[in-house]
C-alpha cells in the first residue's frame, strides 16, 4: 500500500507521552553486555549516555536525579518536546543533563563521545537515511567499550500491526488535512466495523481469532500511541537479519536482545535447540533469526557493541562463574514459578519474600547455616545458577552490575534529600502530563500524588510520625476505586506513603 507523507511534524501536533523503560536504561545494558562477556562503562558512575529521539526527555530525566556522576544528553526533532521537558528539568534543578533540539542528521564527532547510546522507539518510524545515520553514530559517537540500544518493529511478528496499519491508511486515504487525532479516532471506528463483521460469521471469527484479539488490544490503547504507530508515514519494520547486517556494514556487532528469550536458544526444548543449532551452524545471527520465525518476534531490543571488542564476545550461552558472582539480583518470580527447582527452592522462597537484591553467595551463608558440607553446596551452587540463569532469560530475575540498598524510615534518623523532594514536587504537578515518574530502575512508578508531596516536603529533616502526620492534619484523604471514592485516615495513608519512599530508595541515613 502506498503510503502518503504527512507534511507536518506530528510530534508537535500529537505529543507522545514520554515514558521511562527499564529495559533501555544503561544498568540493563551494562548488565546485559556483561553477561556477554563484555567490559562496559559504570552505568551509575561518570558515564556519558545519549538518547537519541528522547521526546520529552522522560526516559532519562529520572535516571539523571539517581546518578548525578553520570551526564545524560536527549535529542529530539520536536521543539514543543524539548521545551517541556527542558522547563522540568529547570524546575527540579537537575544540571547533569541537557536536551538538545536537533535533528539525528546534523550529529556528528564533534558532539562527543559516549558510553552509552540508546534509541528507543525512533528507528522504524523515520526514513531509511536517518537509519544508516542513527547507527553511524553508534560507532563515530560511541567509546570504544560503548554499548548502544536500537528498537525496532520486527518481521515476521509485525505483518499482522501492517494489516491493521493498512486499514487506518485506507479510511483516511481522502481526508488527508486532518489532525493525526481525528485519523486516529476515525480509524479506530472502521476497525470496530471491521471486527463487527467478521464476529458475524463463525468460519472467519474462528480463522481470524488472533488477528481480531489484536484489533480489540489496538482499540483500547490511547489515542496518541496509536496514531504515531499506525498512522505515521513510516513505519517500516524488518527482519533481524536485516538490521543485522545493517549493524555489520557500518562496524558494529549485534550482541543480545534485551529479552535473552530471543538471543538464547538453550531455554527451547531439547529438538528446537538441536535444529536451531544445525541450522545456523554457530552463526548466532542466522540462530537469532531461526528464534523470530518459531516466535513470530514483534518487537526488538537490540544490543550492540563495537567491532573491536568481537575478542570478548561469548556467544556460547554458557556462562562464567564469576560473571554469575558479579550481578546483583532482584526476584521477579511468584512462588508458583519456582518449583521446576525444587532443589534450591526453600532459599529462592526466602528470597522472594525478602525483595531485597541479592549476590551468589547468598547460597553458601543459606547453606552453611544448614549444617550442609562444602561439597554439598557446591552441588547448590551450580543448581542455583542454573535457576539463575533461566529466570533471568525468562525475565524473572533481574540482574545489575551495582547494588541498590534500601533505606528503611526510622523516627528522626532518616530524611529524603532535597533533590527528590523537588523532583516528586514537579512530576505530580498538574501541569506535566507528558513525563512519566520512574524509580532507580528506570521503572514506571503510577501513583504518585499531591499527598506524597505534602509528606516528603515534611521529610526533609528527620523526624517522627507524630510530625508528619501534623502535617497531614487538614489534608482530606481520599481513594478513588471502581466502587466509588472513600476517604483514607492520615495513619493508613502515611504508613503507604513511608512504604513508597522506602521503595523508591529516597531515604538517606543522617
Ligand atoms: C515514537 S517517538 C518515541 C519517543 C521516545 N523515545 C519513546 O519511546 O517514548 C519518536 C521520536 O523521535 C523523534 N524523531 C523523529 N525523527 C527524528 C530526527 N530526525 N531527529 C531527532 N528526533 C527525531 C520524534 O520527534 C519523536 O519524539
Amino acid at each position: 500500500m502506498k503510503i502518503e507523507n504527512l507534511e507536518k511534524n506530528t510530534y508537535d501536533e500529537m505529543v507522545y507521552k514520554s515514558n521511562p523503560f527499564s529495559y533501555s536504561s544503561p544498568l540493563t545494558l551494562e548488565a546485559c553486555g556483561t553477561l556477554f562477556g563484555l567490559e562496559p562503562a559504570s552505568s551509575t558512575k561518570n558515564s556519558r549516555i545519549l538518547e537519541l529521539g528522547c521526546s520529552f526527555g522522560g526516559n532519562i530525566i529520572t535516571q539523571a536525579l539517581y546518578y548525578p556522576d553520570n551526564y545524560y544528553v536527549g535529542v529530539d526533532l520536536t521543539e514543543e518536546q524539548i521545551n517541556t521537558g527542558k522547563k522540568m528539568i529547570e524546575k527540579m534543578g537537575l544540571k547533569n543533563i541537557e536536551l538538545h533540539q536537533k535533528d539525528i542528521m546534523e550529529i556528528d564527532e564533534s558532539f562527543g563521545k559516549f558510553d552509552y547510546i540508546i534509541t528507543h522507539g525512533v528507528f522504524s518510524w523515520i526514513p531509511d537515511a536517518v537509519k544508516d545515520k542513527m547507527i553511524s553514530i553508534c560507532d563515530t559517537n560511541l567509546n570504544e567499550n560503548g554499548l548502544a540500544y536500537i528498537s525496532y518493529n520486527t518481521l515476521p511478528g509485525w505483518k499482522e500491526g501492517q494489516k491493521i496499519r493498512d486499514m487506518m491508511l485506507y479510511v483516511n486515504k481522502y481526508f488527508k488535512d486532518e489532525s493525526l487525532q481525528t485519523k486516529t479516532e476515525r480509524g479506530k471506528v472502521f476497525l470496530e466495523i471491521m471486527i463487527e463483521q467478521m464476529k458475524l460469521y463463525t468460519d472467519i471469527s474462528e480463522k481470524k481469532k488472533e488477528f481480531i484479539a489484536l484489533m480489540e488490544k489496538v482499540l483500547k490503547m490511547q489515542n496518541y500511541y496509536v496514531g504515531h504507530e499506525y498512522l505515521e508515514a513510516i513505519n517500516d519494520p524488518m527482519y533481524f537479519s536485516e538490521f543485522a547486517e545493517m549493524l555489520e556494514k557500518k562496524g558494529l556487532i549485534h550482541v543480545s536482545d534485551i529479552n535473552l528469550r530471543l538471543s538464547f536458544a538453550s531455554i527451547y526444548k531439547k529438538e528446537t535447540k538441536d535444529r536451531i543449532e544445525q541450522l545456523s551452524g554457530g552463526n548466532h545471527i542466522i540462530k537469532e533469526q531461526c528464534i523470530d520465525f518459531i516466535l513470530d518476534t514483534q518487537f526488538r531490543k537490540s544490543l550492540i557493541c563495537k567491532k573491536s571488542q568481537a575478542e570478548k564476545l561469548n556467544f556460547t550461552e554458557s556462562i562464567n562463574n564469576e560473571i554469575f558472582d558479579k550481578f546483583y539480583y532482584i526476584p521477579e518470580y511468584s512462588e508458583q514459578e519456582i518449583n521446576n527447582f525444587p532443589e534450591v527452592s526453600e532459599l529462592t522462597k526466602k528470597l522472594l519474600e525478602e525483595r531485597n537484591s541479592f549476590q551468589v553467595s547468598v547460597v553458601k551463608d543459606f547453606y552453611k547455616e544448614k549444617g550442609l558440607s562444602d561439597e554439598e553446596i557446591e552441588e547448590k551452587l551450580k543448581k542455583f545458577r542454573a535457576f539463575l540463569l533461566v529466570n533471568m532469560i525468562d525475565g524473572k530475575v533481574s540482574y545489575y552490575c551495582s547494588n541498590f540498598e534500601k533505606v528503611k524510615f526510622e523516627e528522626n534518623k532518616v530524611y529524603v534529600p532535597e533533590k527528590f523532594i523537588k523532583y516528586l514536587d514537579a512530576i505530580v504537578d498538574e501541569s506535566n502530563t507528558f513525563i512519566g515518574a520512574s524509580n532507580y530502575r528506570n521503572q514506571l512508578i503510577n501513583g504518585l500524588n499531591a499527598i506524597d508531596v505534602i509528606v516528603i516536603k515534611a521529610l526533609k529533616e528527620p523526624t517522627t510520625k507524630k510530625n508528619l502526620l501534623e502535617a497531614l492534619k487538614d489534608v482530606p484523604i481520599y481513594r478513588h476505586t471502581d466502587e466509588g471514592s472513600f476517604e483514607v485516615p492520615a495513619e493508613e495513608y502515611l504508613e503507604e506513603a513511608l512504604k513508597k519512599f522506602e521503595n523508591l530508595n529516597y531515604f538517606v541515613k543522617k
